[in-house]
């Protein structure tokens, strides 16, 4: 029996999400029902919400979920009835190009639930990267379910299934970050935090947190930022260069996503070093540079989508840390909320003070 249960929904654009009831279908072939108990804050869904990812309202938002396997459809073998699983949006396919030729990271065709939740009317709703968690149950793929430790908090958990994943894979696997390398991360919120987590971990001799927000800072260095620049007040390429002996760090991480932030990448990098843009831009945004300048500055200039990362690799590596002391996963969530305070959360995002608030149901 198809189930109606509460969402987050931004119907239109620009406008505040409201709760809804939706219709979530029985699971067909490869898909399965997960009963949501956590569901974090993503600065993508707010990008969502101002139509700044595409137009196909209304959207069911949230995608940064743990939960239990409530039913499996038809097939599937990935997992049972009560796996707790967090949710990925790259189920990989083993079939298109890129896996077949041993990068799945950047796997084309990934899976999603083929059937559609909908509003009670009947209007097909757009699940957030093909997720939808902000609803107390949501329909996925098989593959986007991956099994991790079930003592782990849900709502810690759920974070590896979006930003903490992307902040930590731009600089674990995309830079990547060596031993030894200069960092810096410009833009200290919960992608921010976890490059600046995952380049301590991959051997960073210096790590330096760029933010406006000189809270942001202070939690910057709990991650294990060694310096801190405020952006609002300092001159960012200047300082850079000054705390890296002169040269520039190694790697520099956009994790705002603005023509001025990958600027200041661009510029303050060593020369031949690494710039890597984790912040997502509008469609309207525009980077121009002297071309000159490309080629004198040489290196490299990457963007990172979820971190180049696997989740079935990642996800039980980053809990299994987690639980070793190595990560402090549980650091990323600043306040346990219910569905009703989505709206007011991406009112904080802007405000500061909070680096994730997480949805619990
Ligand atoms: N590439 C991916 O796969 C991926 C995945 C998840 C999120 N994202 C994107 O990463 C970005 C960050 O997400 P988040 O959830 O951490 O957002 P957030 O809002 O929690 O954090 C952004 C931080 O940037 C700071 N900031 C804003 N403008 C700045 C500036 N000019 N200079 C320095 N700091 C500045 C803010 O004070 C804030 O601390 C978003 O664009 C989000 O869409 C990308
Ligand atoms: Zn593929
Ligand atoms: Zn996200």
């Amino acid at each position: 029996m198809p189930q109606q249960v509460r969402a987050v929904v931004a119907l239109a654009k620009g406008q505040p999400v409201s709760i809804e009831t939706i219709v979530v279908p029985d699971p067909g072939p490869g898909e399965v029902v997960v009963a949501v108990q956590a569901c974090g804050v993503c600065h993508t869904d707010l990008h969502y919400r101002e139509g700044g990812i595409n137009d196909e309202f209304p959207f069911l938002l949230g995608h940064e979920a743990a939960g239990l396997v409530e039913t499996v459809g038809e097939g599937v073998t990935h997992v049972a009835v009560g796996d707790f699983v967090v949710l990925n949006w790259r189920a990989v396919c083993g079939e298109c190009r890129a896996c077949k030729r041993g990068r799945p990271w950047y796997c084309f065709a990934t899976h999603n639930a083929t059937q559609k939740m909908t509003l009670l009317d009947g209007t097909e709703l757009s699940p957030a990267l093909g997720i939808g968690a902000f609803a107390d149950k949501t329909l996925v793929h098989e593959g986007q379910c991956t099994k991790v430790d079930p003592t782990a908090d849900p709502a810690a958990a759920g974070l590896l299934g979006c930003g903490v994943m992307a902040g930590w894979g731009a600089a674990v696997n995309t830079a990547p970050v060596r031993q030894g390398d200069t960092v810096a991360v410009i833009g200290c919120g919960g992608v921010g935090d976890a490059a600046i987590a995952g380049a301590v971990f991959a051997g960073a001799v210096k790590v330096i947190a760029v933010d406006m927000d000189d809270a942001k800072l202070v939690w910057a260095k709990e991650f294990g930022a060694t310096d801190t620049v405020n952006a609002k007040t300092e001159d960012v390429v200047a300082r850079l260069r000054e705390l890296t002996g002169g040269f520039g760090p190694d790697v520099v991480i956009d994790a705002v996503g603005r023509p001025e932030t990958f600027r200041q990448a661009f510029d303050a990098r060593d020369l031949a070093g690494t710039a890597v843009l984790v912040g997502v831009p509008n469609p309207t945004m525009v980077f121009e540079v002297p071309l000159i300048e490309v080629f004198g500055h040489g290196g490299q200039v990457k963007s990172s989508w979820y971190g180049d990362c696997l989740p079935e690799r990642d996800f039980p590596l980053l809990v299994d840390l987690w639980q070793q002391g190595r990560f402090a996963l549980d650091r990323f969530v600043t306040e346990r909320i219910a569905l009703e305070g989505v709206e007011e959360a991406f009112t904080k995002m802007h405000e500061g003070g909070v680096l994730r608030s997480v949805v619990v149901l």
